[in-house]
């Protein structure tokens, strides 16, 4: 089963966002606030102070609480009760806050989510999805808003539904709320080590949505290409196999591959002139390289799975996806080769475009050296089927040669020329080449 975590602090629009998105993809939406409602609930209905463990405890055997879900809908019933729109209340919310912060609240309802994911594929969203409940969740977010944003947004919800509310009072209750939420000793709410946060303050409810759903798809693809790549053998069974396949296709030679390093992290950063280059390159290594590649490859279902199979992963351009920047700092944690196109898009002529600071970026942060790497066509231009192309690997550069001291712009500029100028030398000198064939 699949697991998106979605975890943040009160009214940061989690459960509107988070059930359009699991509709859009056909997930169950479990919104486990609802949980710790029912139980605020129950112990309200029974008169005890909220906030009592001593009080409360006792009493958690009686209380049963159980999800329902028809088309899509969550039912919170309490003792065979539905009581979903009954906990909906600012006296509700407070004692759900409450009684969140006794363990053995926390504890009582923790099987049942776990229960829930394991028998359906999940969007669930509350304050310890990602870090407690599912730390193995394939996606995990982090949506927040501020304060004031969120409080405006509760309010004016509170305020439709005809309820006399005063925003301020409803600010004050939502402080109140994330300080114990933040605060708690148990579970407190903060984001997952991997989550990706998503700040919603400013935003319509349509771009929440709509940067939600995207977070999500690209976490699904890439935690599919780490299942894929579980499987590495099919990595090397498909090179020996596709061998001879790739050089009637996609022909190339290869110049100074021994200069990849056998061992530790690197980076290829190569020109990009087709799309068959992350192919062509898979098969000049022995060692498999990871790369980082446009999202919009993948949608393309056959070549999505032959490019994960070859070790590519997804990567959404023009936005700092964290998502593809989290794998590519594992991989290299991993002592992994991570594969980038420098330029960050390919060029349709085969001449060389501006570099992308990306690549120069990650090298410097996660202190990989860069092996450039160029593929040239016959006449500098875009390889050909049946006709060769030369693939020529330059000399290693250490990160610290980048001269990156501060990660300024102007450092990481330079940083990019640096490695683009030797692509360049090797195109020169591979167009040569050619002319001498
Ligand atoms: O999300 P919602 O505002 O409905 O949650 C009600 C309360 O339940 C929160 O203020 C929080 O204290 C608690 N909660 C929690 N852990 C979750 C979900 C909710 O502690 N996973």
């Amino acid at each position: 089963m699949t697991a998106i975590a979605i975890d943040g602090p009160a009214g940061a629009g989690k459960s509107t966002i988070a059930r359009r998105a699991a509709k859009e993809i056909g997930y169950v939406y479990v919104d486990t606030g609802a949980l710790y409602r029912a139980i605020g609930l129950f112990m309200l209905n029974q008169g005890v102070d909220t906030a009592d463990g001593e009080a409360v405890c006792p009493l958690l055997k009686q209380a049963q609480v159980a999800l329902t879900f028809q088309d899509g809908e969550q039912k919170v019933i309490l003792c065979g009760k539905d009581v979903s729109k009954e906990i909906r209340t600012a006296e509700v919310s407070m004692a759900a806050s409450n009684v969140s912060a006794i363990p053995q609240v926390r504890e009582f309802l923790f099987d049942l989510q776990k229960k829930i994911a394991r028998q359906n594929n999940v969007v669930m969203d509350g304050r310890d999805i990602g870090t407690v409940v599912l730390p193995n969740a394939q996606v995990k977010i982090f949506l927040t808003a501020s304060p004031e944003e969120r409080a405006k947004r509760r309010y004016e919800e509170m305020a439709a539904k005809g309820e006399k509310v005063d925003y301020n009072e409803v600010l004050k209750d939502l402080k109140i709320r994330d300080y114990n939420d933040s605060n708690r000793a148990v579970a407190p709410l903060i984001p997952a080590e991997d989550a990706v946060i998503i700040d919603t303050t400013g935003n319509t409810l349509e771009k929440s949505v709509e940067q939600l759903i995207s977070v999500i798809r690209n976490g699904l693809e890439i935690s599919e290409n780490d299942k894929l790549m579980k499987r590495t053998p099919l990595y090397s069974f498909g090179k020996i196999f596709c061998q001879w396949l790739i050089q009637l296709f996609i022909p190339y030679q290869v110049n100074n591959n021994e200069n990849m390093p056998q061992k530790g992290r690197v980076i290829i950063c190569c020109n990009h002139v087709s799309i068959s280059d992350p192919v062509r390159l898979a098969f000049t290594q022995r060692r498999q390289i990871y790369f980082m590649s446009k999202a919009e490859l993948f949608e393309n279902k056959p070549l999505g799975l032959l490019l994960r199979m070859l070790g590519a992963f997804p990567v959404q351009r023009g936005k700092g996806d964290k998502q593809a920047i989290n794998k590519a700092k594992k991989l290299l944690n991993d002592e992994q080769v991570l594969g980038l196109f420098i330029e960050g898009t390919r060029s349709k002529d085969g001449n060389l475009l501006q570099p992308k600071a990306g690549a120069v970026m990650i090298a410097y942060n996660y202190h990989a050296p860069i092996l450039p790497c160029c593929i040239t066509a016959k006449d500098g231009g875009v390889p050909k089927i049946f006709h060769k192309c030369i693939i020529s690997y330059g000399k290693l550069i250490q990160p610290e040669e980048l001269g990156i001291v501060d990660g300024t712009g102007s450092e990481y500029r330079s940083a990019c020329r640096l490695v683009m100028d030797k692509i360049a030398a090797l195109r020169e000198q591979d167009i040569k080449a050619f002319q001498n064939q």
